[in-house]
């Protein structure tokens, strides 16, 4: 027999790292999905396969966004860290390792490359003007200026282009130039700079995009940037900036476009040393591992000329594969928060199954550069129709059957039938090492949609028990090999499908595997999806005003938090008892575990919405609410002052 292993290609793959200076929002999802998937596959298709990411922590907009939160850098990015963390895991999003740009490896790498590049003559030095910031004391880049138009005299435009008349510019040439930090005129400034020689590395990036596998379109785009005359790259930053500072210069810094990439390696590297590997094997001149960035089109340029240049010089391993997707665009437009389409990532799974985003993005996903709209209307269609209605229909329509066998799955079954599935495998495996996802689930569905008119032409419940067994046992086999197909689309709902025939997945290969054995009681593993509501998002700038009747119909109250419990199956709630004084106790759900532990609640005060009209939620009924507010950071409750006893009013 043929050894699975032997050929067996090995691959490290990257997504875009994301800013640490805002939470994920569904796009970057939209990215993780179609690298997770195609990770997974490559792991079931017994090729060796790891998924690195980290957070991309300096720069600019990290220092401002902790100056606006009166907190340093270091503590926002941990913060950020943990929450993007725990929310990829949401989805499911499996990463060999997810590290940080702001870490001693990258460090170590960032000075390496500069270092080497820097003794491959591709280092060097000029003075420019740029925009200063007086009050703020810093240089401005363009996104921090705005002003009058050149063109068409347009007020409030940005550094380098126009929003009315389209026109983009030089920042030197907009008229009436503002510092949007500080709202004050900045002035012009000399300072030198540090550049990375791009043009010297014309050839090799004319050669390099020769080599690496990446679509069409860009790469056009690509080479028509390296016809047109390169410029040298300016890869430093003035002081005040977070980031690492230039070795032998003073209160220079790396620009954040160096050391992002470079946090590929660095994330790779930490997880190395975890694992007692080298880096040499991994990921060098020498290794032998493939290497595919998965990345949004806006950063195309910065992956096929920058950071090849970059490695180039520094004696890396060129990438071999740079797969690049376009936008995702809700309900047809840009996510917007004004439209309550900014919903952010780890919200959204309060309103839907995380998996079942997975498979609607698997859907529309294909291997081109097209943007990517998520209709919520489509969504529950799509997933009611497909994963409900077809796939997870056959194993409850066969399971009520095998129960009349005590679970345990005929050998006595048609072959025939299963054929046509087992013989899929070929066009399945290349459809996911393609990345055309919505292909691949087009002919899965079909698959699926064979297995239900199989069972309905057959008519299982007019046959007698044997036969109906015999039916049964067939597409039982059928949702096996279905779940196979699907698994790197929806680990986890295939993984308790798993789970449900009593059998470990571990290749595709095993589609090929006849099930003879006892099965489990069938439980639901998905329910049908309602309509999709996004709750809207106050506007802070729209306040209402209410007369102090209206107030008074809101019935505050002090009440004491008696008990506190984890909600099996809810990842933000706790469940909590409240004592009201007089008015008694109540349950309420309160969606504060990201910030609280059950115990540290316990005695607490808090403020109750008392007279909330009860709510009934899948874990039980709700019959108020506690105060609280919350950002991006945490969420915090509202404790009234000691000496407050349980059932006070607040007014
Ligand atoms: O565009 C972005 O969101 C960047 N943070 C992506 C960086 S990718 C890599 F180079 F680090
Ligand atoms: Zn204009």
């Amino acid at each position: 027999m043929d050894n699975p292993k032997k050929n067996k290609r090995k691959i490290l793959v990257t997504q875009a790292l994301p800013y640490a200076n805002a939470p994920l929002h569904l796009g970057h999802i939209l990215e993780a999905v179609q690298t997770d998937i195609w990770t997974r596959f490559q792991n079931i298709n017994n090729n060796e396969c790891y998924f690195f990411c980290a957070d991309d922590t300096h720069g600019t907009p990290v220092m401002l966004k902790a100056n606006e939160l009166g907190i340093t850098p270091e503590e926002l990015i941990k913060d950020v860290y943990e929450d993007h963390k725990s929310t990829y895991e949401l989805y499911n999003i499996k990463f060999a390792n997810f590290h940080s740009t702001h870490s001693d490896e990258n460090k170590k790498f960032s000075e390496l490359i500069y270092n080497k590049a820097k003794s491959n003559n591709l280092i060097t030095k000029a003075t420019i003007e740029q925009y200063y910031d007086e009050k703020e004391k810093m240089f401005l880049s363009d996104r921090f200026i705005k002003g009058t138009c050149p063109k068409c005299g347009a007020d409030d435009q940005n550094g380098d282009s126009c929003n009315e008349c389209g026109a983009s510019y030089e920042v030197q040439d907009l008229k009436n130039p503002i510092s949007i930090l500080s709202n004050t005129q900045p002035i012009k400034k000399d300072s030198e700079h540090i550049f990375f020689d791009l043009p010297q590395k014309t050839e090799m990036l004319k050669d390099f995009l020769k080599n690496v596998q990446l679509q069409k379109s860009i790469k056009n785009k690509l080479n028509e940037w390296l016809g047109d005359d390169l410029k040298k790259w300016d890869i430093s930053r003035d002081a005040p900036y977070f980031g690492f500072e230039i070795p032998d210069e003073k209160n220079k810094f790396f620009y954040v476009w160096v050391d992002a990439p470079i946090g590929y390696i660095a994330s790779i590297s930490n997880w190395a040393n975890k694992n007692d590997l080298n880096m040499n094997d991994l990921w060098s001149d020498k290794s032998d591992y493939e290497i595919h960035h998965f990345i949004g089109k806006d950063i195309a340029y910065f992956h096929g000329l920058f950071w090849p240049a970059l490695l180039d010089s520094a004696g890396f391993r060129l990438p071999d594969v740079i797969n690049v997707h376009g936008f995702l665009t809700i309900n047809g437009e840009k996510m917007s928060k004004s439209k309550g389409t900014g919903i952010l990532a780890r919200d959204f799974v309060n309103i839907t199954n995380p998996e079942t985003l997975r498979y609607y993005f698997a859907a529309k996903l294909n291997n081109k550069v097209e943007d990517i709209d998520l209709n919520f209307d489509d969504y529950v269609q799509r997933i009611n129709s497909d994963l409900v209605g077809k796939y997870l229909n056959i194993a409850s329509r066969s399971a009520s059957f095998l129960k009349k066998n005590k679970n345990i799955i005929s050998e006595d079954i048609n072959h025939d039938v299963l054929k046509n599935l087992v013989e899929k495998k070929n066009v399945v495996i290349d459809l996911y090492d393609s990345k055309q996802y919505s292909k691949l689930i087009r002919i899965v569905m079909d698959l699926a949609d064979d297995i239900n008119k199989y069972i309905n032409e057959e008519t299982p419940w007019k046959k007698d028990n044997q036969e109906a067994v015999t039916i049964a046992s067939t597409a039982i086999n059928a949702f096996k090999i279905l779940s196979i197909y699907l698994h790197p689309i929806i680990p986890n709902i295939t993984k308790e499908a798993f789970k449900f025939l009593n059998i470990d997945l571990s290749s595709i290969d095993d589609v090929d595997k006849i099930l003879t054995n006892k099965i489990n009681n069938y439980k639901p593993l998905l329910n049908r999806l309602d309509k999709i509501i996004i709750p809207e998002e106050e506007d802070m700038n729209n306040v209402n005003l209410i007369n102090i009747d209206q107030f008074s119909t809101v019935d505050l109250r002090v009440a004491k938090i008696i008990d506190a419990k984890d909600v099996e199956g809810a990842d933000k709630l706790l469940q909590l008892n409240l004592d009201v004084g007089d008015l008694g106790t109540k349950n309420v759900f309160a969606g504060i575990k990201s910030a609280y532990k059950p115990d540290e609640l316990i005695d607490r005060l808090v403020v109750l919405v008392n007279n909330l009209e009860p709510r009934k939620m899948k874990f039980g009924l709700s019959e108020g609410m506690i105060l609280a507010s919350s950002n991006e950071n945490g969420i915090y409750l509202v404790s009234p002052d000691d000496g407050a006893k349980p059932g006070m009013k607040v007014r």
